[in-house]
């Protein structure tokens, strides 16, 4: 079951860290950017955190889930470590870019509220497993990455969630709102409880 669990999220994080590809092929007016205002769109500042934000964040969806899977992170311990570099470069400039961006998003304050809280999350708790594994702590380091991937699994969680919320009420805008914090806070709770389980098996 743990296995088939952790290879679906695995799949998941495939397609969806690949889906900012999109930008490339899909005329962006098509996109997501279609639903942003004038304005926005015509802040530099905003274009280049949104180009930083889903490219790396798109690097750290599609190559977070690899670190783990005890098996591989044992046998291949210096892939882990260029990966764990990889991942957490491509965490910071994807947050501090989705925090910027967290104030412009749309549906207002209470999604705002809910991006920029999940951005400073996702920062925090990836610095905080560089920390935890610098002084040595293993197992802390390990429980901040579980975190760290819950948040970043957010991109993954959004587009589960928004199309089933957006069917059953047949509101897109308050499924938005909503979806700015559903998308995140089951996936802390899941993380908590991973480690909780984790934990008692040390
Ligand atoms: C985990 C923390 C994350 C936060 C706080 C965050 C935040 C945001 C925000 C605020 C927006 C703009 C929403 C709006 O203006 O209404 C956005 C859009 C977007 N984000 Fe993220 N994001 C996160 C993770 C990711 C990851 C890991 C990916 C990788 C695939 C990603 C890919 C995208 C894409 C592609 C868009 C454009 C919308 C779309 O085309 O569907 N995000 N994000």
């Amino acid at each position: 079951m743990k296995r088939f669990l952790f290879v679906i999220l695995s799949i998941f994080a495939l397609l969806i860290g690949a889906y900012p590809l999109i930008y490339v092929f899909v005329e962006h007016k098509n996109t997501f950017l279609g639903s942003k205002s004038l304005e926005v769109l015509q802040n530099l500042i905003w274009k280049i955190a949104f180009f930083a934000h889903i490219i790396f964040g798109g690097i750290s969806l599609f190559i977070g889930w690899r670190q783990f899977g005890s098996q591989f992170r044992n046998k291949y311990l210096k892939t882990h470590r260029v990966i764990g570099k990889l991942y957490v470069a491509a965490v910071l400039i994807s947050s501090v870019s989705a925090i910027y961006m967290g104030v412009y998003a749309n549906g207002g304050i209470v999604s705002c509220v809910g991006f920029v809280c999940l951005g400073i999350i996702w920062l925090i708790t990836t610095l905080a497993a560089v920390v935890y594994i610098t002084k040595g702590n293993v197992v802390k380091h390990q429980q901040f990455m579980v975190y760290s991937y819950a948040c970043t699994f957010a991109a993954v969680t959004l587009r589960v969630w928004f199309p089933i919320l957006k069917s059953i009420t047949q509101d897109p805008d308050n499924s938005y709102i909503a979806v700015a914090w559903l998308c995140w806070l089951p996936n802390l709770l899941v993380a908590y409880l991973i480690n909780k389980k984790n934990g008692a098996a040390n």
